[in-house]
């Protein structure tokens, strides 16, 4: 196969050419793909604007890459092995042949309810193959899926509906988690108090009873009877919405990052292949949600374009015990496991009893994503999960990349404990000092920044264009700022630091402080709120939450679980500040400005260096607040 790296040495010849020649490059590797009309040119872009195009009049549709494409060589090879919350559940197993039928069949039904091409349709789901064949289904006729995280409350839910002007939920009855049900219809219920929609479809999951609205509620099971399973696939241009995901930024209000069909195939396809060096016949396991991009990209589109069997996993790393991921690699075999730090860092806590006993031999290719990975806890899977054999690919990106954009190539690029190494073929980055200016050469610390596109990268934030420019193509002039702070060794390796915006990363949940606050602000009693992150033992960070508020008829522990109760409720419990501190003021600049660096050092309790504090209006507020810390 040409798109596949074998070798060290192909590796940087094969980056080499994707920098010197990227078009001839890409479309090598697009040209692997099924397209109905070839493009007329490979890439058009302008980061000024920003305006980027892949595959320019290409015409294809994403599923037709999935399955007509594989159909001769994959029907009877299992696509999707579904392993359900509760391990005495049977799991399912969907070949692409019955994947195929089931995305067929539920895409019928869709446009028998007028869902058509550019639709926006909303997916608030649990891990079920469900989920996927609702995402498959939408790219199948062309409609736009956005997909939000089953933990999401009913506001935010309300808040994605309206922001996208859906037409349609996608939704269950209720939702296993652990020991936990949890009633998803019921939120959608609530979340469509506030927004309007046509249509709500709902998948019988946990047979908990649910209300159902004529003339706008219906069973997956009951429109499915009696449909087809063959969909003629709707054409697509190379630059149509496939999806929109939103995610958290510095400010307020999450924003939907727009991607697009043609170069979204290309590359999570290439970069899955590639960086997990997958071998047909390996049975591969993410362990994200498909709530998240990674999810979205390396649950999947990516290993279904690559005909891979993708194993989805209901339930959670502790139920019924802490051995639970574990004993699923064991009972399905696993070839290749990716997890967050944050899911080996909890695991760690139980030491390595609950590994014992089962057999992991399969296991090959071990993978990390969402946050910095320790070098602790990098050891920690590396001996005893991958028992000294596995290659750790460590992998860097963003709900915006699309695709990892930074790590090694499984087994061939040699690995640095903490490091996600390299970059990907066609991934041209920079660092850059406060100003702008590129830091060339190794062992330099800055701004990761990319200055070249790349086909998975975002194209729009939906609804709102400027606001894609102004967040990230206009910190640096002609280049893509990721909001990383980053390193590059003696080596070149590359060691992600971490946000340098007031964006945190909770258990490897990206999640902006103005979005909590906002949240935190909501409570009748906050007068004002600061949040920060600081340094957490198993969620990477936490949320640290400074508030100022009315106490005249509350104590203090009451008014802090009012307003944690109050945040779970906004955004949904992954937000719920860790801590909170009732403080008498904020350390406010003469101009109002909160000075956040003065918070975060206490809540990380480095307080021998607080820095300049002449210019606080008031410099006792932070004696106050060191006395009274949590
Ligand atoms: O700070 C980086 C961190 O997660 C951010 C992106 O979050 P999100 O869009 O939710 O996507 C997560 C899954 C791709 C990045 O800006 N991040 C992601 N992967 C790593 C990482 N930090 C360090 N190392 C990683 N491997």
């Amino acid at each position: 196969m040409s798109d596949r790296i074998h070798t060290l040495s192909g590796y940087l010849y094969e980056y080499q050419k994707s920098v010197a020649q990227p078009e001839e490059f890409w479309a090598r590797i697009a040209d692997s793909f099924h397209w109905r009309k070839r493009w007329s040119q490979v890439l058009d872009w302008d980061f000024k604007k920003p305006d980027v195009k892949w595959f320019v009049d290409g015409k294809l549709n994403i599923t037709e890459n999935i399955f007509e494409r594989h159909l001769y060589t994959l029907a009877d090879k299992p696509a999707i092995i579904w392993e359900a919350n509760d391990p005495d559940e049977p799991g399912r197993t969907l070949t692409y042949r019955e994947l195929f039928r089931e995305v067929c069949r539920f895409a019928n039904a869709l446009m028998e309810k007028g869902i058509s091409k550019g639709d926006k349709v909303i997916i608030y789901m649990p891990m079920i193959p469900e989920a996927a064949i609702a995402m498959l289904a939408c790219a199948r006729i062309g409609a736009v899926h956005s997909v939000v995280f089953a933990g999401f409350s009913s506001n935010a839910l309300a808040d994605r509906i309206n922001d996208c002007d859906a037409k349609a939920v996608l939704t269950s009855d209720g939702n296993f988690r652990g020991k936990k049900q949890i009633p998803v219809k019921a939120v959608v219920d609530e979340a469509l108090q506030k927004s309007s929609v046509e249509t709500v479809i709902v998948y019988q999951r946990t047979k908990l009873e649910v209300q159902m609205t004529e003339g706008r509620d219906y069973w997956w099971h009951d429109i499915i009877e009696g449909e087809s399973t063959e969909n003629i696939a709707t054409e697509m241009d190379s630059e149509d919405m496939l999806f929109i995901l939103y995610t958290s930024g510095s400010t307020g209000k999450p924003k939907g990052v727009v991607h697009t069909t043609g170069g979204y195939m290309v590359y999570t396809s290439y970069s899955f292949k590639n960086v997990f060096q997958y071998t047909p016949g390996d049975v591969y396991w993410c362990t994200a949600d498909i709530g998240w991009i990674t999810g979205h990209s390396y649950i999947v589109y990516g290993p279904l374009l690559a005909g891979a069997t993708t194993l989805m996993f209901e339930g959670v790393p502790t139920y019924p015990d802490a051995g639970r991921f574990w004993a699923v690699c064991e009972k399905h075999k696993v070839n290749v496991f990716y997890t967050a730090p944050t899911a080996i860092r909890a695991l760690q806590a139980y030491g390595t009893e609950p590994i014992e006993g089962y057999d992991l031999s399969s296991l090959k290719v071990l993978g990390s994503v969402g946050e910095p990975i320790n070098e602790e806890a990098w050891h920690w899977y590396h001996t005893h999960i991958g028992k000294s054999n596995c290659p750790i690919v460590d992998t860097w990106w963003q709900t915006e990349t699309g695709g990892i954009l930074i790590s090694p190539i499984a087994g061939i690029t040699p690995t640095k404990p903490a490091y996600a190494t390299l970059p990907l073929p066609g991934i041209q980055l920079c660092i850059v000092d406060a100003d702008g200016k590129e830091l060339k050469g190794n062992s330099v610390e800055g701004n990761l920044c990319i200055k070249f596109p790349w086909p998975s990268m975002i194209r729009t934030t939906y609804g709102d264009h400027d606001r894609c420019k102004q967040t990230y193509f206009s910190t640096y002039e002609n280049m893509y700022f990721t909001g990383d702070g980053v390193k590059r060794d003696h080596d070149g390796y590359y060691r992600i630091l971490g946000r340098v915006d007031d964006v945190i990363n909770v258990s490897g949940h990206r999640m902006g402080t103005a979005e909590v606050e906002n949240a935190i602000n909501e409570h009748p009693l906050v007068i004002e709120s600061a949040v920060v992150g600081y340094p957490h033992e198993v969620k990477g960070q936490g949320i640290y939450a400074y508030v100022i508020c009315d106490l005249s008829n509350r104590t203090e522990d009451n008014l802090i679980n009012e307003i944690k109760t109050t945040v779970s409720k906004i955004i949904g419990p992954i937000a719920k500040p860790d801590k909170i501190q009732i403080v008498p003021g904020l350390p406010k600049t003469r101009s109002g400005k909160i000075m956040r660096r003065i918070l975060r050092k206490v809540a990380e309790n480095s307080l021998d260096n607080m820095g300049d504090t002449s210019t606080l209006l008031d410099p006792e507020v932070v004696n106050q607040i060191i006395e009274g810390r949590k």
